[in-house]
């Protein structure tokens, strides 16, 4: 192996420069040639690769955001687009391609090694939804921003003795809203793997009241519902003004948390020994503390339960 290729691909997350870094840096200790495609599988369609070098990717450790830029590609969606994609990847005369991105950005990864190319997936998304790993990169550091900001909500809401609701990202998952939901105290967190009633939170809010509650917290995953919308269904079922926040992108941006920039140095360091040793179509995951690299199918065959305990946690500790 001479010349590996790495790409940054679907919603971006803090700590994908980290890892960027990592594979580059990895790579050229171990020998090896860097390119970089910019904007995902779109610069790769389009041949758009630039070398990597040492000192390019310096200083980009604690940067938010990817110095490759991303996207999500139609264009390599096609049939005819993975075996484009994989004449360029051999005029560029790439050994090996590293994919740092989400579940949707791994099954691209995987038809390429359908159809025999090396690659080699690095998992990076602040929606925490990918089986095979217990943390993706981004996830803590975008639970840290949530935080801070519900924390900040908190404070005016206890003065004003309201009720809000803060929506969290999260189309599929709810990892981000329980997580941020445990740390902030919150007393209700709605996720879209446990359906819920509208009645049944009414009934929850009037009790709490009852026992003195002055304000309380509603943790919202997006895909539940948007906040305006169960604003409204609080209204109409239960007679409920609550004010809503939105945190939207600002979950995705910010300097990578300590833990976001260790993990993603780990794993993309790995991604590139992992390729040496002669290994293909894996992930790097890290479980129980340690970095293991799992079939990258694992990603979207096995699906990532939400702990239930965690769960149970937010009604037991906010009575
Ligand atoms: O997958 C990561 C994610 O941030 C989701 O939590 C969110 O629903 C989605 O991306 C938003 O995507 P876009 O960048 O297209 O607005």
């Amino acid at each position: 192996m001479k010349r590996i290729a790495v790409l940054t691909s679907g919603g971006d997350s803090p700590g994908m420069n980290a890892a960027i870094r990592a594979v580059t840096r990895t790579a050229i200790y171990r020998g090896l040639d860097v390119i970089g495609f910019r904007r995902g599988y779109e610069g790769l369609l389009d041949g758009d690769g630039i070398p990597l070098t040492k000192s390019s990717v310096g200083g980009i450790i604690l940067r938010g955001g990817t110095i490759l830029r991303t996207a999500r590609s139609e264009r390599f969606r096609r049939p005819e687009g993975v075996n484009e994609a994989y004449a360029r990847l051999k005029e560029y005369d790439i050994d090996a391609l590293v994919v740092i991105g989400g579940d949707g950005s791994f099954r691209g990864a995987w038809r390429l090694h359908e159809i025999g190319f090396p690659v080699a997936g690095i998992p990076g998304t602040i929606d925490n939804d990918i089986a095979g790993t217990d943390y993706t990169i981004g996830f803590d550091t975008a639970c840290n921003t949530a935080l801070e900001a519900v924390q900040k909500l908190r404070d005016t809401a206890s003065s004003h003795d309201r009720l809000f609701i803060v929506e969290v990202m999260g189309r599929s998952a709810g990892f981000l809203a329980l997580e941020v939901g445990v740390a902030s105290g919150a007393e209700y967190v709605l996720v879209p793997e446990v359906p819920f009633k509208i009645e049944d939170l009414c009934e929850k809010l009037r009790y709490a009241r009852q026992r003195g509650k002055t304000h309380s917290m509603i943790i919202l995953a997006e895909g539940v519902m948007s906040a305006g919308e169960l604003a409204s269904q609080l209204k109409d079922t239960g007679g409920y003004e609550a004010r809503i926040t939105v945190l939207g992108h600002i979950q995705r941006g910010g300097a990578p948390s300590s833990f976001d920039a260790v993990l993603a140095s780990r794993m993309g360091a790995a991604a590139v020994n992992s390729l040496i040793e002669g290994q293909r179509g894996f992930m790097v995951g890290y479980v129980n503390g340690k970095i293991v690299t799992p079939p990258m199918s694992t990603a979207w065959e096995e699906k990532r339960p939400l702990n239930a305990e965690m769960m149970e946690l937010v009604d037991c500790l906010s009575i």
